[in-house]
């Protein structure tokens, strides 16, 4: 099978497996990590191929979904890789991103092997900041039955993997708690560049958020 017979494939795959999310994790942002992590990668000299599909590929089966399972989503994917007769080593390459590509909490580090993997997380990242990372947030946290604010539950900066997957936490929280963090842990130039606009574009909203809350506007 050629290269852009698999990325159909995998178009029509992830379209199926995610369809009816509403927790943002829906085709549109898997289309939106695509073309962020295609353009990055171009600039980068990246393989697109490996690029795309792991783009395409990154969020079937997220451990969010799976209960904290995070073996599973590269589990799925290896064996779908497999139904399509990918390449061995280009399996093995688009698992090792997507199971390097998740943020972990706020201490844990998420180091990426490879220029493709950098380019996809970059992507990724970029998708959970600015306006639409804002909406993503309160549509995760409402998918997840999460209050939205409350002031009485303090932030939490997680120093591990397992405590970040138990967090239940309001929905503003996790702008501290993960969001404002990104921008300072992207990995390439022009992921950075993006990565600051959005991260002013968050300052204001939330300025503007805890004056509401206050009474002041
Ligand atoms: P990652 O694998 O790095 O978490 P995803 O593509 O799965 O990246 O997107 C994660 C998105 O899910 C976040 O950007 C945010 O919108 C949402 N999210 C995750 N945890 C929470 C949380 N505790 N509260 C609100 N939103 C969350
Ligand atoms: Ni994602």
């Amino acid at each position: 099978m050629n290269s852009s017979t698999i990325l159909e494939h995998a178009e029509t795959f992830v379209r199926e497996h995610l369809a009816g999310d509403s927790s943002g994790h829906d085709w549109w942002h898997i289309d939106r990590v695509r073309r962020a992590a295609l353009e990055i990668a171009r600039g980068e000299g990246a393989d697109l191929f490996v690029v795309e599909l792991a783009a395409l590929l990154h969020d079937v089966s997220d451990w969010k979904f799976t209960g904290g399972d995070s073996s599973r989503g590269p589990n799925e994917v290896r064996e779908w890789l497999q139904q399509q007769a990918v390449e061995p080593a280009t399996i093995d390459r688009v698992c090792q991103i997507i199971s390097e590509v998740t943020f972990k909490g706020a201490g844990v580090a998420t180091p990426t092997t490879s220029l493709e993997g950098q380019a996809v997380q970059d992507a990724d990242r970029l998708d959970a900041i600015g306006a639409v990372g804002i909406a993503r947030a309160f549509a995760y946290g409402g998918s997840k039955g999460r209050a939205m604010v409350d002031p009485d539950i303090s932030l939490e900066m997680h120093d591990s993997f397992a405590a970040y997957k138990k967090n239940s936490g309001p929905t503003i929280n996790h702008f501290y708690e993960k969001l404002l963090l990104l921008k300072d842990r992207m990995n390439t130039a022009s992921g950075k560049r993006l990565a600051d606009e959005r991260h002013r574009f968050m300052e204001q909203f939330l300025a503007q958020f805890h004056a509401e809350c206050a009474g002041q506007r």
